[in-house]
């Protein structure tokens, strides 16, 4: 049985199986589903009917966007003036498009649920597992310090080689969709034993993110963001820091 119970900055600690209460490893995640639609879930994954409201509205401005960019329906009524004595009307039944199409959606957000569920109950599972080891080792890729190298043309420490392929599905940038990599604000350091302890644990991760996408592909960015400040992000990609060298990003401040 797993337990929860309060921590001492009022977020959601996680216990181990004993019922003791850690709070050093306070995890929020989320996973966005598309461009703007995002789930946050607390430990106990308890979704408050706010948050709901709040889907519901950003969803429901998404798809009026959606359907006035892609319908196309400017240009329908152009061309059917073009072709108005060629083609013939037919009446389509209003309720039971309207049926199928919240069918469908209930389907979609199914599959969105169940990936945001696989997610958390790894994270879950990798937490309780994980022994905190203070003095521990650990080179995660880094987002902003793959593909580097020094001077003397040696990868840098937390970096090494990370292949980045251009994909369609995530608006063309160069990702990795075999492995996901971490960012970490500049403001906190990257080699702290919270981060090192964090970014070991989550590894286990990598593979709920692939299967999560082969089992939804029209799942974008999943992402799993820490309390200690770094952010496992899937697909793995390059973090380009500002013109000050600066990033200033930090997933904790997000309005998730
Ligand atoms: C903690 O990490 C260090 C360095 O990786 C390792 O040598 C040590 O055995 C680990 N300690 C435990 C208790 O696992």
């Amino acid at each position: 049985m797993k337990r929860w119970c309060g921590g001492n900055t009022g977020h959601v600690a996680k216990s181990d199986r004993s019922g003791l209460c850690r709070g050093r490893l306070m995890m929020l995640m989320w996973i966005i589903l598309s461009s703007s639609l995002s789930l946050m879930v607390d430990g106990q994954m308890k979704i408050s009917p706010e948050m709901v409201q709040q889907w519901a509205v950003t969803f429901g401005k998404e798809i009026a966007a959606m359907s006035a960019r892609y319908s196309g329906a400017k240009l329908l009524q152009k061309k059917y003036k073009d072709v108005e004595g060629m083609v013939k009307i037919e009446e389509l039944k209003g309720e039971e498009l309207v049926k199928k199409f919240a069918e469908e959606m209930e389907e979609m957000l199914g599959r969105k649920m169940k990936s945001v569920k696989r997610l958390a109950e790894a994270a879950e599972d990798a937490d309780l597992y994980h022994d905190y080891n203070d003095t521990l080792e650990f080179d995660y890729f880094n987002s902003l310090l793959i593909n580097t190298v020094d001077e003397g043309g040696n990868q840098v420490p937390l970096g090494g080689e990370f292949p980045l392929e251009e994909n369609e599905h995530f608006n063309n940038l160069p990702v990795n969709t075999l492995l996901s990599n971490i960012q970490v604000p500049t403001n906190v350091y990257n080699r702290d034993p919270d981060i090192l302890n964090g970014a070991f644990m989550s590894e286990a991760l990598n593979e709920v993110f692939i299967e999560n996408f082969q089992k939804d592909p029209t799942l974008t960015w999943q992402y799993f963001g820490s309390s200690t400040g770094f952010f496992r992000l899937y697909p793995g990609i390059q973090w380009t820091p500002d013109e000050h060298g600066v990033v200033t990003f930090d997933c904790r401040n997000r309005n998730w």
